[in-house]
């Protein structure tokens, strides 16, 4: 059974258990241990935040989110609207001590409205869900919100132009900790000349917030074979959890 209590066949199940053993996962929680129970103990160990916790009145924030979300989804500030399908400005709970931050929408993402639903998407799912948590416990984002044609890098004045929503989004979760996925995100949050390579596995800092650099996971989709790469995530993975629990 999964997280939202779906029973999954056993070539689902199987393909989960065998992404969890090449990330070097060492225990699941199981799904039936996440109820309120269990929020309340995580929330005393700061893994989620408390309800109501956002710094200001949750009414407000409510409204500033709604015309946050409008105006993503009408902006023309740089040409990819004109290529889009609709824009994506992210999904998760908008208290969420965790946040993560991709590139930007692809093909399925376009079309669905949603980010990190394609293949990439799926096992940044199951990494999440590695973790303890559900997609709905996390906020997902991305610094682009609109499909760059053929899934190509944002250019500079497109995240330019993007980035704003991105901040406001970040200062309206007020994240423990935020995720980097790949290089755009992170040379967004943490800017520096260093590859990838150089970077992950070490918190950096985005305005107080710590912000664990890691691998994207179309970078796994791409080296699926290749298990020391889940394996370096899953380690940067275990850092963020630490982190959230101290
Ligand atoms: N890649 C990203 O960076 N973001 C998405 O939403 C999907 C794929």
């Amino acid at each position: 059974m999964n997280e939202k209590g779906i029973v999954e066949r056993p070539g689902q199940l199987l393909s989960r258990l065998e992404f969890y053993r090449d990330l070097g996962v060492e225990f699941l929680v199981s799904p039936m241990k996440t109820d309120s129970r269990k929020r309340e103990a995580e929330v005393g160990t700061g893994l989620l935040k408390p309800e109501g916790f956002s710094g200001g009145p949750a009414a407000d924030d409510r409204e500033e989110w709604d015309r946050l979300i409008r105006r993503i989804m009408a902006c023309q500030a740089c040409p990819l609207f004109k290529g889009r399908t609709q824009a994506v400005p992210g999904e998760g709970h908008r208290q969420a001590s965790l946040m993560f931050v991709g590139e930007a929408p692809g093909r399925d993402e376009d079309l669905q409205g949603r980010p990190f639903v394609g293949r990439a998407g799926q096992l940044l799912t199951k990494i999440i869900q590695a973790m303890g948590f559900s997609r709905e416990e996390v906020y997902i984002a991305n610094v682009i919100k609109c499909r760059p044609p053929e899934n190509r890098t944002p250019r500079p004045d497109e995240i330019k132009a993007c980035s704003p929503y991105l901040l406001r989004q970040i200062d309206l979760i007020k994240p423990r900790v935020i995720v980097a996925l790949g290089k755009v995100a992170t040379d967004f949050l943490l800017p520096s000349s260093k590859s990838m390579s150089e970077l992950r596995g070490q918190f950096g800092d985005f305005q107080g917030i710590p912000v664990m650099p890691t691998f994207h996971p179309s970078y796994l989709v791409r080296n699926e074979g290749n298990k020391e790469i889940k394996k370096m995530v899953w380690e940067d993975m275990k850092k963020v959890l630490q982190l959230l629990k101290s």
